[in-house]
């Protein structure tokens, strides 16, 4: 006998959201406002959210940095990466059925993760296992994606296979991308040198970091490894250090990836193109795909992985959470729960 399908969800007609109308604001351009429940279309799920997290690239879009890159309408609701429960499924969805939990990451062409209820892609979506709470999946699509690829383009593996790269320093390894940088460079059996405030000393320690450096002090701001080593990778998180700061740390053909490239960045990057310079800047632009997602879904669920939470508001008071991005202060991922 087939399996009983799990009962249709009551889904309202209207939802709480927040959403902005103009290319400026900051946390005051932030509106609460009741707008419709979004209808899933074909290969889309709709999502009862329950978290969402909260990356620099949203407040950027707001300020209109990345239009020419992400054009999309006013008024808008951001945030994309998000978790929360399937409710409703478009034509055509045949991995997921009402009920599942999932992370996903949504279109940041539409947005839409601050808001009770959210249109998911069935490609950027994931189930959430037992044991991964949607706080901690909420952390990881931008995030850890981006952590992770950054890692493998500098030759990091997480096949068991070994890595090419010994020695890695991640930049700014206190904030989102930075903390699950540091677990995940471990995790491909690297030696970690991290660059933090010192008051996240002991929480980079305590991530597996092999030696750590506060950006406060002259030999944190120099970044070079205490116990002498060259790296040949760097993920570099932050901002307003440029290559001739990095070029003599680095191995014979070190390789920065710069997740914050300024247009100089890209312009030391061709140049090194070019020229088949052996010490590299290549900067990376995330490259959301479901297979990562999953990855990094499963090592969570295997206590191999954990998000920071730097904080979780409820939705009322995402301009609290909205303001503390934009301070470039957190300590791990900034959340949003819904549930008030
Ligand atoms: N290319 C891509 O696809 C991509 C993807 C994701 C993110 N990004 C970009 O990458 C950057 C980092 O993102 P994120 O989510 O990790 O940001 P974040 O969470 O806001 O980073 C905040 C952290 O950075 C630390 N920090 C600030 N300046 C530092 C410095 N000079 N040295 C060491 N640590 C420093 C802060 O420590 P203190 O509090 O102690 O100051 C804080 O813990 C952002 O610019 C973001 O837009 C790019």
């Amino acid at each position: 006998m087939a399996a009983a399908e799990p009962p249709a969800a009551e889904v309202p007609g209207r939802m709480r959201a927040v959403q902005y109308d103009a290319y400026s604001g900051g946390a005051a351009g932030l509106k609460h406002v009741e707008v419709p429940v979004p209808k899933p279309k074909k290969k889309e799920l709709l999502l009862k959210l329950e978290a969402a997290s909260i990356n620099p690239v949203d407040w950027k879009m707001q300020k209109g940095m990345l239009r020419p890159l992400l054009p999309r309408r006013l008024p808008y609701i951001p945030v994309t990466d998000v978790a929360g429960v399937v409710v409703e499924v478009g034509s055509g969805v045949k991995r997921f059925k009402v009920g599942d939990e999932v992370v996903a990451m949504l279109n940041p062409f539409s947005g839409g993760g601050l808001a009770e209820y959210a249109v998911a892609s069935v490609k950027l979506a994931v189930r959430r296992p037992p044991g991964v709470s949607a706080t901690d999946g909420a952390g990881l699509p931008i995030a850890a994606g981006t952590a992770l690829q950054s890692l493998r383009s500098i030759g990091a593996r997480f096949d068991g296979a070994g890595s090419k790269p010994l020695n890695v320093l991640v930049t700014a390894a206190s904030g989102g991308v930075g903390h699950y940088a540091v677990q995940l460079a471990k995790l491909a059996g690297l030696h970690v040198t991290a660059t933090c405030g010192a008051r996240n000393a002991e929480l980079v320690r305590g991530l597996g970091a092999d030696e750590v450096l506060d950006y406060g002090t002259p030999e944190g701001a120099g970044m070079r490894s205490p116990s002498g080593r060259l790296y040949d990778g760097v993920v570099h998180c932050t901002v307003g250090v440029g290559w001739p700061a990095f070029e003599p740390l680095l191995s014979a053909a070190g390789k920065v990836v710069d997740i914050t490239a300024s247009f100089s960045a890209v312009l030391t990057s061709a140049r090194h193109r070019v020229t088949f310079a052996r010490k590299r800047l290549v900067p990376l632009l995330l490259w959301p795909n479901r297979a990562d997602m999953e990855f990094l879904v499963g090592l969570v669920k295997d206590g191999k992985l954990k998000t920071v939470v730097d904080s979780r508001s409820p939705l009322r008071d995402v301009s609290e959470a909205w303001l503390k991005s934009i301070g470039g202060h957190a300590t791990g991922k900034i959340v949003v729960g819904m549930e008030g």
